[in-house]
């Protein structure tokens, strides 16, 4: 039988098409536009997540038999918060997880009703990203269209809606709206009232893994599908991706070079950063996971590439990085071109490369950019060390994870090996092996993981080189507070 992922990206849709022994059929990718209506903010129409995945899947099938599908698994962007009126209409584009313009309504949350209740009925504290601000957010500017609001979900699950006709979320996804108690898997009621939201607005909640319902039958029959195929409830996009690497049970690490960049860390039993740098989420295989976000990683070498240095040619540009110059880079680049989340929690940080002089090279600023955004990583993994977890190695997937240099830096700035997957399709992956589970194929998410997810290499880092790495590390470290209180005053209006 068939099975098909769906990554539900911020830059496109990814459709992989796998059999039941993981190998796969098929890739389709499909883009969509990312508007950023004003600094830091950023929004996306659920219209066009729809119409990419209603056009993709039929070209994913072309020269495959339809009858062999057998369940869909979606893996989408988190924390998105998309509105439906009672007719079922998108009210507004959806806000993203990128978006900082709830700096106000976080302040409110984490600072009136406190980081300490906030982390008592959801496990974590508010993040601009995270859904529950943005419905605070949408009350105040637009009350109007908040009245509206009969469905909330978040960008996965709309697909799930379109497809089956049910209202509904998966824990993972869940997870990152600050609505969920966390550690009881339920909506909590406290949170939701403070968002002026009711529970019959929200979605149905399920594990990742379980079947929320079946094609209806004109979305079957405009995909070419049988009514019968299996739509399982899917997962955040890090947790599905931590999935389709294997990254269950106690400890396993993955980290996603993508348009965020997370460092995954499974474990087995519910448990909370006390300082909430790191969030405690549900994870897809049914236990939970601490993880930490930065909002711009792989999109940093894309803005450098594409907007900066007008090119596509990423291999061609790193070709001059040559090993030697590994570690001795004397420029240095802050990746907080969306503001950032883990560990800083600062709406107003920005991008900056600082330490360049007259015979700076284009390929300095190329490996700053890549160099910066390992170091960004480093900072979530200090969290977890200072937490008493011991991360000896980690999986590494996303797009960035196409870059052999860039596994090369990062594998010797966090001085671990990294196992790098067959497949970088992390999300893509665990969204089929999620359907898998759901259409009673492997038993548990562990026995898929087992059985599909498999390694390719292995990133060993080099003793030499780590230390030169440490050394540039701290260095790193004191760029950001010596710039923080700047950034602070530049997002005021300019006379
Ligand atoms: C995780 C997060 C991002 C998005 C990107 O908290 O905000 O990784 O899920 O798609």
């Amino acid at each position: 039988m068939l099975y098909i992922g769906i990554d539900l990206g911020t830059s496109a849709v990814k459709l992989l098409l796998m059999d039941g022994e993981g190998e796969i059929k098929n890739i389709v990718s499909k883009d969509y536009p990312l508007e950023f209506p004003r600094p830091g903010w950023s929004q996306q129409n659920p219209e066009d997540w729809k119409n990419a995945v209603l056009e993709g899947i039929p070209q994913l099938l072309q020269g495959f038999d339809p009858s062999q599908v057998a369940g869909i698994g979606a893996g989408g962007q988190m924390h998105g918060l998309v509105v439906l009126d009672r007719e079922n209409h998108v009210i507004r584009p959806a806000i993203l997880w990128n978006d900082g313009r709830t700096a106000k309504q976080v302040d409110y949350l984490n600072g009136v009703v406190g980081r300490e209740k906030l982390s008592k009925l959801t496990a974590n504290i508010a993040f601009a990203g995270f859904t529950a601000p943005k419905l605070l957010w949408m009350r105040e500017n637009e009350p109007d269209l908040f009245a509206r609001i009969a469905k909330i979900m978040l960008p996965k699950d709309y697909i799930n809606y379109i497809l089956t006709g049910v209202h509904c979320t998966d824990y993972s996804d869940a997870s990152g709206m600050l609505l969920l108690d966390v550690e009881h898997k339920r909506w909590s009621a406290e949170m939701l009232e403070l968002c002026g939201v009711t529970e019959a607005q929200m979605p149905r909640l399920f594990e990742s893994y379980e079947k929320v319902g079946a094609l209806l039958p004109e979305i079957a029959g405009r995909l070419g599908l049988p009514e019968h195929v299996v739509v399982c409830a899917g997962a955040g996009d890090n947790a599905a991706a931590a999935v389709g690497t294997g990254t269950v049970g106690e400890g396993a690490c993955n980290i996603s070079l993508g348009t965020s960049g997370t460092v995954f860390i499974s474990s087995e039993k519910f448990g909370v950063d006390p300082h909430n740098a790191l969030h405690a989420f549900a994870h897809a295989d049914g236990h939970y996971h601490l993880m930490g976000c930065m909002l711009s990683a792989a999109s940093c070498n894309k803005w450098l590439m594409e907007d900066i240095f007008q090119t596509c040619d990423y291999a061609g540009e790193q070709a001059g990085i040559t090993p030697g110059k590994l570690g001795n880079n004397r420029v240095y680049f802050l990746p907080y071109l969306m503001g950032e989340r883990s560990p800083i929690n600062d709406t107003n940080a920005r991008g900056a490369f600082v330490g360049m002089t007259m015979d700076t090279s284009r390929s300095d600023l190329t490996q700053a950019v890549l160099e910066g955004v390992a170091f960004a990583i480093r900072d979530s993994f200090e969290v977890a060390k200072s937490l008493g977890i011991r991360i000896d190695r980690s999986k590494i997937c996303g797009g960035g994870a196409k870059s052999p240099l860039w596994k090369t830096i990062m594998a010797n700035v966090l001085n671990i090996c990294l196992d790098v997957p067959e497949s970088e399709q992390g999300p893509g992956m665990g969204g089929a092996m999620l359907a898998m589970v759901a259409c009673g194929l492997y038993p548990t998410v562990a026995d898929a993981c087992a059985k599909l997810a498999r390694t390719a290499e292995t990133v060993v880092p080099d003793p030499a080189l780590s230390a030169r790495y440490e050394a540039r590390y701290r260095q790193f470290k004191s760029v950001y507070p010596a710039l923080k209180d700047v950034f602070s005053t530049m997002n005021g209006v300019l006379p």
